[in-house]
């Protein structure tokens, strides 16, 4: 179990995490999930002890990381850069990090076969591409059977089989009881990995919720109705008491009713429709709705943009 309370870090004025209040438990993949520049990394080097918070802290099963007997063999973490030496081969960086932290030899080949290494244990990582030298990254992570591990966007510049690969990776090591958070800025990424969500932007604590809730919350239904006559559609719809919210383009969202029902009032009525299709907002959607506010650099976009749509994400904002 990890602890933060009202966890702080400032860089000059800059507020980088802001009082960050929030656990995450043994037994499940918990997401960390933010858009660039929300503080995810510089919060995971303070859960590592690798900086020092300007206020607040972070326990670790009760403990500030400084306190436990043997830090590395109790949380693995693999963090954004590389931090891999170029020149000496994948057996000799993993070898160099076992006795420098009392790690039997053979724990090497067991991560190295885990993360599918073997065959190039004997090569210099310089050679590696990036989704090899991120199995490294990991196979260092798990050198010492860590009860607790960190991952940083660890799917960022990876291929197709390498995220699923990740991805069950994670899901496993959760499943033996480990304690497993992972940061992503993509929540399609998230939504098929992680059980528990914590969201932030500019520091600040935006979401904590399962991801069942998350979904179950924001994954809004509707039908997306389209007709040259739209207000005598409007006022049929009217007639049941629904009303629908119009897009830019003059197309209608209509909630709580089947697509087979509209299409039959609209009959009834004589009323042409162009189109009648069941649509589901997108998580990516939600997530955008709920960060909205917290984006360093907004790409200037052209069209509607999500806020169109009904902000059912803003419940959940703090
Ligand atoms: N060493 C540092 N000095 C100054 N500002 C920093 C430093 N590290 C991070 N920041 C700033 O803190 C904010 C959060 O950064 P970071 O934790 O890397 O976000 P994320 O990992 O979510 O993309 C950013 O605005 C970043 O520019
Ligand atoms: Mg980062």
């Amino acid at each position: 179990m990890i602890e933060l309370r009202e966890l702080t870090k400032r860089y000059g004025d800059k507020t980088a995490v802001d009082r960050l209040t929030f656990s995450v438990r043994p037994g499940i993949v918990t997401g960390f999930l933010g858009p660039n520049g929300a503080g995810k990394s510089t919060t995971m080097r303070m859960m590592l002890g690798l900086d020092k918070p300007t206020s607040g802290d972070v326990r670790i099963d009760g403990r500030r990381y400084d306190q436990l007997r043997d830090p590395l063999n109790y949380i693995g973490a693999l963090l954004e850069a590389k931090a891999v030496h170029g020149g000496r081969t994948a057996y000799n960086h993993l070898l160099c990090m076992a006795q420098s932290n009392n790690v039997p030899k053979k724990r090497i080949d067991a991560v190295l076969d885990l993360v599918g290494l073997r065959e190039v244990a004997r090569k210099r990582p310089k050679g590696f591409s990036l989704g090899m030298g991120q199995r490294l990254g990991i196979a260092a992570a798990l050198l010492g059977d860590p009860k607790i591990l960190m991952f940083d966007e660890p799917v960022n510049g990876l291929d197709p089989e390498g995220i699923h690969w990740i991805r069950n990776l994670m899901k496993h090591l959760a499943s033996e009881g480990r304690t497993v958070f992972v940061s992503s800025h993509l929540m399609s990424e998230m939504a098929l990995t992680a059980e528990h969500l914590v969201v932030i932007g500019r520091g600040k604590l935006l979401a904590d919720t399962s991801m069942a809730d998350f979904i179950a919350e924001n994954s809004r239904t509707f039908v997306r109705v389209r007709t040259p006559e739209p207000e005598r559609m409007r006022d049929v719809l009217a007639s049941v008491g629904v009303m629908p919210v119009f897009e830019q383009d003059g197309a209608m969202q209509v909630e709580g009713m089947e697509p087979a029902q509209i299409g039959e009032m609209a009959a009834w009525y004589r009323v042409v429709l162009h189109e009648l299709s069941p649509q589901k907002a997108s998580l990516e959607e939600a997530f955008m709705q709920l960060t909205a506010g917290s984006v360093e650099y907004h790409a200037h976009e052209q069209g509607p943009t999500p806020d169109g749509r009904s902000g059912q994400a803003g419940r959940r904002r703090r």
